[in-house]
């Protein structure tokens, strides 16, 4: 082993020349921004990855990682640099909002026939597109039958087979609302320790892989995007350029559900106008019904 990893290894320390270079592949192929104070966190996770492929130096191990053999370990280093810190019911607000003031409406107009979508984009383990399916379930329990999908995608494949799985210890569910944690799960084992949810929710839900930094093969629009938690990530022109995106991506009333220490700057107030606690919605006559009443009510959130 060269002196380089071995260093990587005992320290847990990086060359700058090396965390520059891991830094830029990840911001070009996840548009994370990997700020200096995760030097550490980099070279923790590097050095792991070097020692599981046996490559002693971090330009041979990224040349491997990025050709046509290291396609797995392409999925590695993917996971290896994402956050995926997520719960039930987090940022709880948006979800009664969801039950209380959304559905109901948004559920009625799909019994006479609206397609309705749902995107959970960033979805980590899948606590988030659950909490969705089991709002749209409360508002409307027939919604299976209905044209209601919820699409839940991240960029790391290993999480997103934790989120199909579906699988749950009981204790975090403890935190869902109006008897979720009863209504929409079953046990897995006789302990009673491990729930799955059910059928129902399943159905209603399809995960997939996507890149939020590159290509999104979407035909049709979105009611609802929640990325909450994500963009936080990002760097400021990779984070505007997603907003556009999104506001681009909903329907004409569509709601973008943001986290608490996201925002959206004022440069997009004609896409959005903000309707609660990190909502947004394309509807810009909703509040302030001029420009530069949204702009105002929107840079108050920055
Ligand atoms: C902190 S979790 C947020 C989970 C959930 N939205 C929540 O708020 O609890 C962030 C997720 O974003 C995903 N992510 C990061 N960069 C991404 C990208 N470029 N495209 C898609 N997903 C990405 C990560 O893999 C991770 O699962």
């Amino acid at each position: 082993m060269n002196q380089m990893a071995q260093h990587i290894l005992e320290e847990g320390s990086i060359s700058d020349a090396d965390f520059a270079r891991i830094a830029g592949l990840v911001r070009e192929m996840m548009g994370i921004d990997l700020q200096p104070h995760k030097r550490t966190m980099v070279a923790s996770r590097l050095s792991k990855r070097l020692r599981a492929t046996g490559y002693d130096t971090v330009d041979g191990y990224i040349d491997y990682m990025l050709s046509a053999q290291g396609q797995d370990e392409k999925t590695r280093f993917v996971s290896a640099y994402t956050t995926n810190m997520t719960r039930f019911n987090r940022e709880g607000h948006h979800f009664e909002q969801l039950a209380n003031d959304i559905l109901p409406d948004l559920m009625n107009q799909a019994r006479k026939g609206k397609r309705v979508r749902i995107w959970s984009a960033g979805c980590s383990s899948g606590e988030e597109p659950y909490g969705l399916a089991f709002n749209v379930l409360d508002a409307c329990p027939e919604a299976g039958d209905l044209d209601v999908k919820i699409l839940a995608t991240d960029i790391d494949t290993e999480i997103l087979a934790t989120a199909k799985r579906g699988v749950y210890p009981a204790s975090s569910t403890g935190t869902l609302p109006n008897g979720q944690g009863d209504k929409y799960f079953m046990p897995v084992d006789r302990s009673g320790e491990r729930r799955s949810v059910n059928d129902k929710v399943r159905d209603l839900i399809s995960f997939r892989r996507l890149n939020l930094h590159g290509e999104w093969p979407f035909t049709g629009k979105f009611d609802i995007i929640m990325c909450r938690n994500v963009a936080i990530y990002f760097d400021a022109p990779t984070q505007s350029r997603l907003w556009q995106r999104f506001g681009e991506q909903l329907c004409q009333n569509g709601l973008l559900f943001i986290g608490h220490s996201e925002g959206i700057g004022p440069e997009h107030a004609e896409l959005f106008t903000m309707v609660g606690r990190g909502v947004f919605s394309t509807d810009t006559s909703r509040v302030g019904n001029n420009k530069s009443n949204a702009t105002l009510h929107m840079g108050n959130i920055q």
